[in-house]
């Protein structure tokens, strides 16, 4: 395969500018007419021709100000057509394009460009999208104001684009168009097109300065009264931008089209954004409170992308963390403040450890700033989105909420309009900022999970601390320099008491590890004292902290930072299932038993907290502080303490269970936190078989979908016939409605049962499944290659061959899709050697097949290259 990598280092600002975009298109399934007018400009006194993208597209005409052009290389003007590219040769320094060209949204399974989702047209051009629909400079840095035509059959009678609608008609032929006009220069990757026929919620915003913006969601016929919490949601969120960042919305009108077939969550298309429809359409009997937060959260990233992605964009593709890091960190602010600070600390250092850990110790390792790339999509990585919000959020640690809006300000006042890198973004930070962040800003191009070690010595009541950091080498980068590490501290003795140091290194509770390694002492006579490391996650980072069972719980019930406390749990947990695999079969101890005990009563009033330390490590998150991982072991070990826990724990985890009263369904925190902190308590107590019929109860009262869904988890560990006829019941009751059919695949797909295969057969063969719709794949293939580790990872090879079998087929229709999910095989460097052999051998059917995607084949090579290190 020829595949030609980019690099960052390789730069140049672009040979020409494109002012004005005029596009005229006429939909047609398998015909359809772009008709492309562009106004040129050389930038700077060169002779080089203009080459536009342009992936596998037809030139059906070409006029350079009106004149048509050939491909006659004997004429003065002339252009060259590729697969991927049109090169223009024409000495003029200033002159109008026009190009038509034709494409077919029908055939495009890809989902990318132009293609219809069930019955409607929909764009999708980020990162490289457009040039799917006609041909152009389609990078980033080319800024232009667009003016589209949308013209269809008057059988759709919604025609959609970016900015404002200014003209509307109809045509011969049972036609009829809209024209949009677009006031804010744009890069072409949030161009979009939407047309069908859809129900509309109309609503208005009003803007802290008084204008009257036009809200508009689009949503499947029959749909209307589950978008009602989306545009609520988006309220909240055009609210805290201006409250919090004093951010306005720009345009008049703000519209959301939600789709079925989409490959990732939502686009922040200019005043137009796409949305999958899961990510919009939520109501009490459809929607989990998960659901819920993700609508919420969803709509706030996109919306939050007006001002950081779309007003201040991205210079190139390798800065794709200036806007998509930042935008996390805002939606995580806005969500904090929706909901709960603490739960969503929990949850985003539960994606960091479980995802973006693995990640950095892959093959696929790289910065938030990456170097290098072959398939932009690949791009679109944990790493670049949830580390890049971590590297934010350290920022916002360092400067202050104060200092941290100020900076904000000031990247606004400097770059709106422009299409910028992250050093940008780093001196606007540093404007504000007495701190030098010349080292900080190494986290934006240093890959790899530092580690930070504790070590702790006493002498005639002198404690000494160190504290070091250290970076393993990573696939992409062997030298590793030393970070500029926030890290919040607390010392505390065992009755609580808490102490500072004597040299001052811990400044309001925060130490800077800049160094290889930083040493304080603490006068503490006749003392023990604990460590507490890293409160809040205050950097992307391991911790090493060789603490006893007993200081992990003082730390539970002294320290003051609630994220230690769970993290304190977390890390005896750990330890206890580390004791289960190096000495199967043997009992943790009543000590810890008994300190659990005392955490639950200690908690009993806080069910938040008590409901996210009720919750065991995940088997993914277990495998991040392991090495040489045998799969079948790890599972047993877990499992094994998962049932002591709930056999200790027994009456405890009842009296939690019956102490939540259950009350009517809403959406609100107090009842999210119970609802929460009831589920977690009933997995555990399903594993016990008495309590079979409590799963049951739970299954069958249950008012809401969380309810329901955290019955169906747990009767995971029930008994196969208690499981299949609860799940056959669900099934029935929702088989018409495919977001909610989704968990019921998901459940299949992570059973860890002997006949997975049959089951995941039966699940693809179902009649809501279709390869075609990435939603339905990622439920059935996607969950099993991520969550059913025990069947993935069987030794005899046979989960690795069935989704390698899978991908060879997705990846035909799908590639973007396909490369996505082949991500937990190419992970196999923290494995066994049994599963190593296994794994590879799959990762080699699939570089040996012909006609790979460039996007599979990135990762696969990376992959399978990494062994020979
Ligand atoms: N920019 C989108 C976001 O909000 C990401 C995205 C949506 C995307 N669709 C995509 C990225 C397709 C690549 C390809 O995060
Ligand atoms: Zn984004």
């Amino acid at each position: 395969m020829s595949v030609q990598a980019k690099r960052r280092a390789d730069y140049l600002p672009p040979a020409f500018s494109i002012a004005t975009v005029d596009l005229h298109i006429t939909l047609h399934p398998t015909n359809t007419r772009v008709i492309s007018t562009l106004s040129i400009k050389r930038q700077g006194s060169h002779t080089d021709p203009l080459v536009l993208d342009g992936d596998n597209l037809p030139v059906n005409s070409l006029k350079i100000n009106g004149s048509a052009i050939s491909d006659d290389s004997n004429e003065a003007q002339f252009y060259e057509l590729t697969e991927s590219s049109l090169t223009l040769y024409c000495e003029l320094d200033a002159f109008e394009l026009t190009i038509e060209t034709t494409i077919s949204p029908e055939n495009n399974k890809a989902l990318e460009g132009l293609y219809l989702s069930g019955g409607a047209y929909c764009t999708q051009c980020e990162a490289e999208g457009f040039r799917r629909i006609t041909f152009f400079m389609d990078r980033p840095d080319v800024l232009s104001v667009y003016t589209v035509t949308v013209v269809g059959d008057k059988s759709i009678p919604m025609l959609l684009s970016n900015g404002n609608p200014v003209e509307k008609g109809e045509l011969p032929d049972n036609q009829h168009f809209v024209k949009w006009h677009d006031p804010h220069p744009k890069p072409c990757y949030l161009f979009a097109l939407v047309a069908g026929d859809f129900d509309l919620l109309c609503d208005t915003f009003t803007t802290k300065s008084g204008k009257d913006v036009a809200l508009e969601l689009y949503v499947d016929k029959g749909k209307k009264a589950q978008g009602d919490f989306a545009l609520a949601s988006l309220k909240r969120a055009m609210k805290w931008d201006e409250d919090v960042f004093g951010l306005e919305y720009d345009l008049d009108i703000y519209m959301i089209v939600a789709v079925d077939f989409f490959n990732m969550g939502a686009m922040e298309n200019k005043g137009l954004n796409v949305f999958n429809s899961k990510f919009v359409l939520a109501d009490q009997n459809s929607a989990t409170d998960d659901d819920f937060f993700n609508v919420e959260s969803v709509i706030a990233h996109e919306y939050f992308h007006n001002w950081t992605g779309n007003r201040v964009t991205c210079r190139d593709w390798f800065q794709l963390s200036l806007k998509e890091g930042l935008t996390v960190f805002r939606d995580q602010q806005f969500s904090a403040d929706m909901t709960s600070a603490l739960s969503n600390r929990i949850k985003h250092v539960r994606v960091m450890r479980e995802h973006q850990f693995a990640e950095d110790s892959s093959a696929m390792s790289h910065p938030i700033r990456p170097e290098e790339v072959i398939e932009m999509n690949n791009f679109y990585t944990v790493t670049v989105y949830d580390k890049g919000a971590e590297v934010i959020r350290m920022f916002h640690t360092l400067l202050g909420a104060d200092g941290f809006r100020k900076g904000m300000d000031e990247y606004f006042k400097r770059h709106d309009g422009q299409a910028v890198t992250c050093d940008d973004f780093v001196s606007a930070m540093q404007s504000a900022s007495k701190l030098d962040l010349t080292q900080f800003s190494r986290w934006y191009s240093q890959s790899g999970t530092p580690t930070v070690t504790v070590k702790q010595n006493v002498e005639q009541d002198v404690h000494t601390f160190t504290l070091s950091q250290y970076t393993a080498p990573t696939a992409d980068q062997a030298e590793k320099l030393d970070l500029y590490i926030p890290i919040n501290i607390e010392l505390i003795d065992s009755n609580g008491n808490h102490y500072t140091d004597n040299e001052g290194v811990i400044r309001d509770g925060m130490l800077i590890l800049n160094e290889p390694s930083i040493t304080f002492t603490v006068n503490a006579p006749e003392k023990t004292l604990i460590p507490v490391i890293l409160g809040n996650f205050s950097a992307p980072v391991k911790v090493e902290n060789a603490l006893d069972t007993l200081s992990l719980l003082t730390i539970f019930t002294h320290a003051r930072d609630p994220f230690n406390r769970w993290d304190a749990l977390q890390t005896l947990y750990d330890r206890c299932i580390k004791q289960l695999e190096s000495a199967p079969g043997s009992a943790i101890s009543d000590a810890i038993w008994d300190g659990i005990k005392q955490a639950i009563k200690h908690e009993k009033h806080n069910v938040e907290l008590l409901g996210e330390c009720l919750v065991i490590p995940s088997f993914e998150t277990l495998c991040q502080t392991r090495t040489g991982v045998k799969v079948g072991e790890l599972a047993r070990a877990r499992d094994a303490f998962c049932r002591q826990f709930s056999k200790a724990l027994k009456s405890e985890l009842l009296d939690v269970f019956n102490g939540i009263a259950r009350v009517p369904y809403n959406y609100e925190q107090t009842a999210v936190n119970q609802r929460r902190c009831k589920n977690v308590v009933l997995a555990h107590l399903a594993r016990l078989p008495e309590h079979e019929n409590l799963v049951v109860e739970h299954f069958e009262n249950a008012d809401n979908m969380t309810d329901t869904l955290g019955a169906l988890k747990s009767a995971q560990y029930s008994s196969k016939a208690t499981f299949d006829k609860l799940m056959t019941t669900f099934e029935s009751k929702w088989n018409h409605d495919p977001l909610v059919l989704d968990k019921w695949f998901a459940l299949h797909a992570t059973q860890p049962s002997e006949d997975i295969f049959a089951t995941i057969t039966m699940l693809c063969e179902h009649p809501q499944f279709t390869m075609g719709n990435p939603n339905r794949v990622r439920a059935v293939i996607g969950s099993f290659a991520f969550y059913n580790s025990e069947k993935f990872h069987a030794v005899d090879g046979s989960g690795y061959k069935y989704v390698t079998d899978y991908l060879l087929k997705l990846d035909a229709i799908n590639p973007q899709v396909a490369s996505r999910i082949v991500t937990p095989l190419t992970q196999w460097q923290g494995f066994a050697q049994e599963h190593q052999v296994l794994m590879k051998q799959q990762l080699g059917r699939l570089l040996n097949h012909k006609g790979l995607s460039k996007d599979v084949f990135e990762k696969v090579s990376k992959s399978l290259a990494y062994d020979k290190h």
